[in-house]
């Protein structure tokens, strides 16, 4: 038998988008405990490769203008968009990553950061809190904005933010029979 609970967490597991956000703040402590969790990720010779690196209040100001600095040719409806997104979000989460190309190949790295990222979007199962993982061209640019070492990566953002929506039930999936093949 499998965990009831736990499968009805991860199958409640949804992307919440911004404009689902009500721009609600997330206590500090919370998001703290989000990352607690992201921490347990498994990881190949536990190196432990995501790396955090958390925007709210007016920081988020700075890395949306950094965003705009990059992307000269966004048109003005795309960055209206974005800024409201960056509005109603109260944390964006720069996902990082540390490659250590010496020990792992770097898909094992992303793998483990991924399964990071995964926790935190589980630990917000059945909450009021929602996020969803963004992965615009753009992130490879911000570089040196996010002071990160030539081994390491952005991998995109965590949107998170506060909601009030109760619509329910997970993305469509084709039946997982679909995508097995036995050897009994
Ligand atoms: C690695 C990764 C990258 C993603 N990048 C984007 C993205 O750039 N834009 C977007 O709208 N959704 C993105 N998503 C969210 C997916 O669109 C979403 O997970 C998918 O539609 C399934 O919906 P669900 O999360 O509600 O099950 C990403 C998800 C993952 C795992």
């Amino acid at each position: 038998m499998i965990n009831e609970e736990i499968s009805q967490l991860i199958k409640s597991r949804k992307s919440i988008y911004p404009n689902e956000f009500n721009g609600s703040e997330i206590d500090k402590e919370v998001i703290i405990e989000l990352l607690q969790n992201a921490n347990h990720a498994p990881t190949h010779k536990l190196t432990q490769p995501w790396i955090f690196k958390i925007f709210s209040s007016n920081a988020k100001i700075k890395l949306l203008n950094e965003i705009f600095n990059i992307n000269t040719d966004m048109d003005e409806l795309k960055k209206n968009q974005l800024s409201q997104n960056f509005q109603k979000s109260s944390h964006i989460i720069c996902i990082c990553m540390k490659e250590n190309s010496n020990l792992l190949p770097e898909w094992e790295e992303i793998s483990a950061t991924a399964m990071a990222v995964q926790n935190i979007w589980i630990s917000c199962s059945g909450t009021s809190i929602g996020g969803y993982w963004s992965t615009p061209k753009y992130a490879k640019h911000l570089h040196s904005f996010l002071s990160l070492n030539e081994n390491e990566r952005c991998l995109g953002f965590f949107y998170l933010g506060v909601h009030d929506s109760n619509r329910s039930g997970t993305s469509r999936r084709k039946n997982i029979l679909e995508k097995t093949e036995w050897f009994e």
